[in-house]
């Protein structure tokens, strides 16, 4: 385990966004679950189950909270199953070598995620998905820690529907492994897959950009992109921070950008694509206050 005073949220988040917490705790093996609670007790505060803050807006100021991040990453095939190969992931792998590792392996079924940033743990927390694709369709099992002890929940227990599962909240818990069922696939049908998904959304959304991905979640039927592009929000900026020219959902930070200027640019565009359309925007990007 290693420990942090005052980490700074805008150098864990991929939109560069966010004051000091109170403390990160970086678990390296699962041995150091045993002394959480009383790492937490230590520092007093909330803890905050962190990713690679790929899908998180903190909030400018101090934050009362004590990070908790999965620092094991390592990946490996366990078994067969019903024709399936499982694959064994510690939480804090980037979704990046994940899918790296199922391509040397000739291992299908994740190959839509190819471009999604942040760790497996988070994508699994999250049900992160893209081209008709979403985590937890092939998730096999997964082990979640919390106050209570560790438990591992199947694939029907983990309840995933569009980005959303139960481990989703700041109250579940921290993902620590997650066990997938894969299918093997001769690996050149696998890369081409993959590049065909990656290049889709390299062309479509703002890949490079400080941005913590999609900030709206699409309203049933219809792309939240095409409702903000449609109210004039596609290139709209307000104190450093903007709506993406290439995909009008990416908020990005455009350089002097800050979290009060990104929940005012929100807020506003709730605003106007309630007035014109009805839709009610929710959020995609978990806020941290
Ligand atoms: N569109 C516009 N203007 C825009 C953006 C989109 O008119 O600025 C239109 C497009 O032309 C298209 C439609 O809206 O007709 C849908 O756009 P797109 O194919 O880009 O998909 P999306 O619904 O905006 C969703 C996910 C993405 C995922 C892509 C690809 C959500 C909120 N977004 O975007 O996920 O990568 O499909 O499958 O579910 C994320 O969740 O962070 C994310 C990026």
């Amino acid at each position: 385990m290693r420990e942090f005073a005052e980490p700074l949220l805008s150098e864990h988040t991929t939109i560069r966004l966010g004051g000091p917490a109170l403390a990160k705790i970086v678990i390296e093996k699962v041995e150091d679950l045993e002394e959480l609670q009383g790492r937490l007790a230590y520092w007093g505060g909330q803890p905050f189950w962190l990713g690679k803050g790929s899908n998180l807006l903190a909030h400018d100021g101090f934050l009362p909270h004590v990070l908790v991040q999965m620092g094991n990453c390592g990946i490996s095939i366990v078994g067969i199953e019903n024709g399936k190969t499982i694959v064994r992931a510690e939480a804090g792998a980037p979704l990046a070598r994940l899918l790296n590792f199922c391509l040397k392996n000739g291992l299908s079924g994740l190959e839509g995620l190819a471009g999604i940033p942040g760790s497996v743990g988070g994508a699994a927390a999250m049900n992160a998905g893209s081209f008709g694709s979403e985590t937890t369709a092939h998730i096999h099992s997964a082990i979640l820690w919390s106050a209570a002890g560790a438990k591992r929940y199947g694939r029907d227990e983990i309840s995933g529907s569009y980005r959303k599962t139960r481990f989703g909240n700041d109250d579940a818990g921290i993902i620590t492994e997650i066990f997938f069922a894969l299918t093997p696939l001769p690996n050149n049908v696998i890369f081409t897959r993959m590049c065909h998904n990656f290049f889709a959304k390299k062309s479509r959304q703002p890949l490079t950009a400080w941005s913590a991905g999609c900030a709206f979640k699409n309203p049933p039927g219809i792309s939240a992109g095409l409702l903000l592009d449609q109210a004039g929000f596609k290139g709209k900026e307000l104190g450093g921070m903007a709506f993406s020219r290439k995909h009008a959902n990416f908020l990005v930070n455009t350089g002097g950008g800050s979290s009060s200027a990104a929940c005012d640019l929100l807020a506003l565009a709730r605003e106007k694509v309630r007035a014109a359309t009805g839709h009610e925007l929710e959020l995609e990007i978990r806020i941290l206050k």
